[in-house]
């Protein structure tokens, strides 16, 4: 569910909302129609911020209440940018989103941001446009669908107190509105991905899931939704003991988007771990905490969004979303710690932990993919381990990749967006700890390195000369830290930096 404001573009002198944003460079210093603004009102702006020692320091506001002579206008906030210059685009985004904080806290319906750097600034006027507004965007999301008090009462018609139309005023308002559609693509991917963390386990099984997935077609995605007898008569075994414990069947989402202009051009393939909920299975979790497996579906909730997001904004690539649905449940038909599976690949493989679930969907995905549509790279995004916290805390996703080009350009994406990706070993003594007496491979390693032999145990499934990575995002797909644009448990992330990695490398030029 949604809740965002409206965003409409209009030109610096169309009129303006009772709420107004203005932005203050260093020393406070205005945009030209702040400048204007200023003037017309007495110089009530540069007064209020002479009295305040008001800086424009990046993203200190300051609010002047009822300035004079400016019509319907009652209240204008200054917010501040520092030295324009020193702004990348990721900074702007936030700003947005500190835009969008500032007015918010307001209580008020409707507000104009003047999108106009103060001098010195250089950047684009469409796009600083756009960047505010998709920050904006992003931070006016909230989780309120089962908040009934604040959804009726409040309002009394269950009308939303919080902001509802957010008008951005620019030089150019239809460059702007054209350089912000496929932001606003991208903004309607991470809620997707957002919505779909934050809801609870009982109303997101399996088969909600797909459903979800499967309402996405509207974007223009081909979705396949295949069923638990589909999923045994492909033999995946390893998906399948990991949702055998469960009454809520399995369920595998794949969603095509064919937006290549050569229709052949092999595609780039996403996979995502899309575990309901994690008990831990037999080797059950302890209680404390426990609540947050909620979200251990953030892999395959990327991978919905960013599939969403490139249909929308109708990305010139072919790429495959594939997700597995499963809840891992200890119960009488649950798999037991020593029980030997056959994964999809013919590989047997060892549960010498029920709660090391994650990897065993991921492979029978990985498997069936390189099979049946031989991609051109594979991306597997998980929340697979307690360890990658461990090692690098909330702020960054772990990267392990089998090749050094792919993991350069994520990298690279991972930078120009602010969604931080950390590389990680892959080794053959990661491997080693993997050996099984009594089958092919088991599916923990020892008490060390939790988060590297869980990737060595997918880059088993992998084929030789296959470029593949793999993003730990359990730190940063749920419960992650607050930001300007991410007020969210669930923070939509990994679809902006997968977004940005296929714009950047996949989308310019057939290769
Ligand atoms: N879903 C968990 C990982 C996780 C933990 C994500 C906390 C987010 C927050 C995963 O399935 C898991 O349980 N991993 C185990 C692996 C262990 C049994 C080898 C872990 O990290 O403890
Ligand atoms: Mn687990
Ligand atoms: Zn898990």
């Amino acid at each position: 569910m949604t809740t965002r404001p409206e965003i409409d573009f209009q030109s610096l002198s169309a009129d303006l909302e009772p709420t107004v944003l203005v932005l203050a460079g260093d020393g406070a210093a205005l945009s030209a129609r702040g400048r204007e603004l200023d003037q017309r009102a007495g110089g009530a702006l540069t007064k209020a911020a002479e009295a305040g020692q008001y800086k424009g320091r990046r993203k200190a506001s300051l609010e002047v209440l009822a300035p004079p002579k400016l019509g319907g206008v009652n209240r204008i906030i200054l917010l501040g940018t520092g030295k324009g210059g020193e702004m990348n685009e990721n900074d702007w985004v936030l700003l947005g989103g500190s835009a969008a904080g500032a007015i918010a806290g307001r209580k008020t319906k409707s507000a104009s941001i003047i999108a106009e750097a103060p001098d010195g600034a250089g950047i684009k006027a469409d796009t600083l446009a756009a960047l505010l507004a998709f920050g904006a965007s992003l931070r006016s999301y909230e989780f309120s669908k089962y908040l009934t008090k604040k959804n009726s009462e409040e309002e009394g018609n269950g009308e939303r107190d919080g902001l509802q139309k957010l008008v951005i005023h620019c030089a150019d308002p239809d460059k702007a509105r054209a350089a912000y559609a496929r932001y606003a693509a991208l903004a309607n991917g991470i809620v997707t991905a957002r919505d779909l963390v934050n809801e609870p386990a009982n109303a997101l099984g399996p088969v909600e899931f797909a459903d979800r997935v499967k309402e996405l077609e509207a974007s223009g995605l081909e979705v396949e939704i295949l069923d638990a007898n589909q999923l045994a008569e492909l033999k995946m075994g390893a998906l399948l003991a990991v949702a055998q414990g469960s009454v809520r069947p399995a369920r595998v989402a794949i969603m095509q988007w064919h937006g290549a202009k050569t229709k052949r051009a092999k595609p780039v393939c996403f996979i995502g771990k899309g575990v309901v909920f994690d008990t831990g299975g037999i080797s059950i979790k302890p209680a404390a905490g426990m609540e947050d497996m909620k979200g251990d579906m953030g892999g395959a909730a990327a991978v919905v969004g960013t599939m969403q997001a490139l249909a929308e904004r109708k990305a010139n690539v072919n790429a495959i979303g594939i997700i597995g649905l499963v809840e891992n449940m200890p119960s009488g038909a649950a798999t037991r710690p020593g029980d030997i599976v056959r994964a999809h690949s013919g590989n047997t493989v060892e549960v010498l932990n029920t709660d090391a679930e994650g990897r065993l969907v991921l492979v029978d995905l990985i498997s069936y993919v390189q099979e049946r549509f031989k991609p051109r790279l594979m991306i597997d995004l998980a929340t697979l381990t307690g360890a990658i916290m461990v090692a690098l805390g909330k702020e960054y996703a772990g990267l392990f990749a089998n090749d050094d080009k792919l993991a350069a350009d994520l990298l690279e994406a991972s930078a120009e967006t602010g969604e931080k990706l950390w590389r990680m070993p892959l080794d053959k003594a990661y491997d080693k700890m993997l050996e099984s007496k009594n089958c092919d491979i088991k599916n923990i390693g020892g008490r060390w390195a939790g988060s590297c032999t869980a990737a060595a145990f997918i880059k088993y499934f992998v084929h030789k000369d296959m470029p593949w990575a793999h993003i730990d995002l359990a730190g940063t797909a749920m419960d992650a830290p607050k930001s300007e644009i991410s007020p969210s448990w669930g923070a939509g992330w990994g679809v902006r930096l997968l977004d940005r990695f296929v714009a950047d490398n996949y989308e310019k030029t057939e290769k």
